[in-house]
Parts: C-alpha cells; structure tokens; sequence
C-alpha cells in the first residue's frame, strides 16, 4: 500500500474546552442538555420537564392554508398579486419583520398594549427577542443585568453568553420583588455601576408559576422609574389565566415608557415555526439629535444575528392572526383552559399520592398557582442531577431540580419543577404515582 501523505498521518487536534468561551461550559447550558439526554435515555420515563405545548392542538394546524391565508391578506390589503405575495414569503425579509402590524394589532386587541407596528420587531422565538434586547441595552461591562431569581434558564444563558453581569432579585412565591429589587439597585451603584434592566416574568413565571399582583405591577413600575431602570417583561404564559382573573401586563400599565415587552406566539399558537417579538416603542436619540424607536436599534442587532425571521413562520402566524380575526381570544380561552384542567389534575392527583397526614409529616408541599405551565414541589430530601438520574432510571419519572434556575446556584436545593402542559390525562396520574414511590422509597 502505497505511503499516506505525511499532512493526512499527522494526528488530529484536539481543542480544549477550556479554550472555548465560558458560556460553553457554563451550567446553565448544561442544564438544557442534561435534560434531553435523561429523557432520549429514559424514552418511557413520564417526563414532567418539559414545558411544551400540548401536540393534540397540532391537529388543527394547517400550514399550507395559513400561508394561502396569508398571501390573501397581502393581496387584498397591500394589493399585492398573488405570485409576489408568494414570492415575498419565499425571499429574505426585511429584518423588523413582515408581520408586525398584525401583531401590534392583536397586543392592542388582545393586551391593551397599544404600539405601533414599527415599536414591534418580529424575532426567532422569544429567545432571540431576549437576546437582542440583552445585548442592545448594555452597553459598557459597569451594566449590570437584574433577574427574577430563580429565573428562566434561556434568559440566563443569553446572558452568559454576552459576558453580561448577572445580579438575583429574589421574586417571592407571591411574584413580588421589592423590595429586594431597590436593594440590589442600591448596591450595584455603591459599586459605581448601573443596574440597566431587570428580566422577568410577572404572569406564571417559569419556573416557578408565581404571578405578581396588580399593585405589585404598579409598585414594580413605580420603582423602576425611581430607579431610572428598564424592565424586560418575558410573557409566554400569561394567556393561561381564566378570562375573569387576567391581569394587566407589566407593558399595558407602563405610562413612562420603562417596560421592553417580550412574547412568543410558541404557546398560544404553534412552536415549531419559531415566532415571537419584541415590543420596544422606546424612542432613542443618536448623538446628531436624530430620534429613531428602540425597536429600530434592536431590529440593527437583529441583522447580525439572524438576519430576518423565517418569512415563511411568519406568514404561518400571519395566516393564522387573519383566520382568527386578528384577536386570538378564542384560541387562548381554548388553551388556557385546557390548560387549567391539566394543573387541576395536577393538583388532584399529588393530593391523592401525597396525603396530609404524609405532607404534615414529612414537610412535602406543593404550590397551587391559577395558571401557567409549572408548579414548584418541595421534597424532605436535597435533589441534583443525580438523584433526577436515579428517579429516571428505578423509578421512570422525570423533573427538573429547581436548583438548575437559581442564579449563582443558591437555593432551590429541596424543590423540584413539575411541567404539567404536555402530558395526557393518564400520564399525568401515572406520573405522580410513580413520583410518589420515588420520594417514598428516599424518606
Ligand atoms: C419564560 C420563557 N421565555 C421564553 C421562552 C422561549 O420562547 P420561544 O420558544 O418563543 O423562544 C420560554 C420557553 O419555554 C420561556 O419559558
């Protein structure tokens, strides 16, 4: 056999992690990983972990009618023909978005939050709405980013990512934070620093399924204006709530201009086509006096990033906001209910597994929030990575240890996350059953 060439024999380099930015190896990244690789491990364990839609409202989804729904809508309100409208969802797209008027007009009908279309920026999911506010309103490292803690692994990790300094604001299972919040402001600047924002997420948050109270809202605005800081309002789930017990979004009672409002159509509608947005009506001077909104500076991160949303997700959304008459109102009474009847079952199958005599005795407890997609459990015993490995393994149910979502890894120690939003009725009730001789067989 004839020599190789010397270049093909040489070994192959082996790059060191540690040569990686730190974000790679952070564990905040490791938290989303390990938790697929448990569930591709233990495909028949019941996963409580994941907080994904529920696939049976996939059914209804029509993708090609949606798009046609779409081309309609162009033709007949931009009198577009029907092959440029169509051409217009096969090309590139202008970077703020394609649907942005039909999404400020359903946050004016749906949420009271009245924006015009430009304050909106159509992004890849709420993620990379996150992402591209993070790093458009900090701009020197003396910024510091304030989070709801324990808080949402994607909003951390975007964090990380960026190199941003992270403080916790403790959000009380109430969803309150004041007044932790004045005080972390209040140190950052003894620092010489700035507290720039704060992430959170005021309506069932995850992880938690703490909702903050109206005059909390108001009191939250109040200090932030205060404050002089801006508050990043995450929403994915606020739409779970019975009709008669919604609140008002951080963004809608925001009269000074403070609130960045991110959604995600993931939830009401479907995740697959990665549609979400940025509300950011903010106007912001350059240095030659010259005004342009803030949805305009995020729209320029955006470029760099993504270049444009999918304009095919996009006509997806956008056939189905004209389908629904532009307000979704029907489709979320639809889901949020369903919804609330999982949580209820929820609720009813850990009172039957976890009787009051066991819970008075053991100290295991759990939160009963109105709505979202999560509730927090508390155990008798301290949970890790290993111990959810285990639960897998012997006893086939899977959850997430709350200590993954505190920031700096403090706290949580003894709670576990349980995602009610994807999971049938039986596998709810077996769940539990089996979560029961788990926590059983370890007190
Ligand atoms: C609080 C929160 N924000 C953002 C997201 C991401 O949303 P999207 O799928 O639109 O990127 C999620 C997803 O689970 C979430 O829970």
């Amino acid at each position: 056999m004839a020599d190789r060439p010397a270049l093909l024999a040489e070994p192959v380099r082996e790059l060191d992690r540690r040569e990686l930015h730190a974000s790679v190896s952070d564990p905040v990244m490791e938290s989303v990983t390990l938790l697929t690789d448990v569930m591709s491990q233990y495909p028949d364990a019941v996963s409580f972990a994941p907080g994904a839609p529920h696939e049976s409202f996939f059914e209804g989804v029509d993708v090609a009618r949606h798009i046609e729904s779409y081309v309609a809508y162009l033709c007949r309100e931009r009198g577009m023909s029907p092959a440029r409208a169509r051409r217009r969802i096969l090309q590139y797209g202008s970077t703020p978005g394609l649907i942005n008027e039909l999404v400020a007009g359903v946050l004016r009908t749906d949420e009271g939050i009245d924006v015009p279309p430009e304050a909106v920026v159509v992004t890849v999911g709420c993620q990379e709405a996150i992402f591209i506010a993070l790093r458009a309103l900090h701009a020197t490292p003396d910024d510091v980013l304030l989070v709801a803690d324990p808080c949402y692994v994607g909003a951390v990790g975007a964090a990380r990512l960026l190199g941003l300094d992270i403080r916790p604001v403790e959000q009380r299972p109430d969803g309150s934070v004041l007044p932790d919040l004045v005080r972390v402001c209040r140190e950052v600047r003894a620092e010489g620093r700035r507290p720039r924002a704060l992430y959170l997420v005021p309506d069932f948050s995850n992880p938690s399924g703490s909702r903050m109270a109206l005059p909390d809202r108001h009191a939250l605005l109040a200090a932030a204006a205060e404050e002089d800081l801006l508050v990043l309002e995450d929403n994915p789930y606020g739409f779970t709530a019975a009709p008669e017990t919604k609140l008002p979004t951080l963004k809608a009672l925001d009269r000074g201009g403070r609130v960045v409002h991110l959604g995600t159509f993931a939830k009401v509608c479907i995740p697959g086509v990665r549609v979400g947005y940025a509300v950011a009506d903010q106007t912001v001077r350059g240095p030659d006096g010259r005004t342009r909104l803030l949805a305009a500076e995020l729209a320029a991160v955006k470029s760099m990033v993504t270049v444009n949303t999918s304009p095919v997700g996009q006509a997806v959304i956008g056939g189905m906001l004209v389908e629904a008459g532009g307000t979704l109102r029907a489709m979320v009474e639809e889901k949020s209910a369903f919804y609330r009847r999982n949580l209820r079952l929820l609720l009813d199958a850990l009172d039957s597994a976890f009787p009051e005599d066991l819970r008075a005795r053991t100290g295991i407890r759990w939160d009963a929030p109105e709505g979202g997609f999560f509730l927090v459990m508390t155990l008798p015993f301290e949970v890790d990575d290993a111990v959810l490995e285990e639960s897998a393994r012997d006893f086939g149910v899977l959850w997430t240890p709350m200590s993954h979502f505190f920031v700096g890894g403090k706290g949580g120690a003894r709670q576990i996350r349980l995602s009610l939003s994807y999971l049938d009725d039986d596998e709810i009730e077996e769940g539990v059953r089996r979560l029961a001789a788990f926590v059983a067989a370890r007190t």
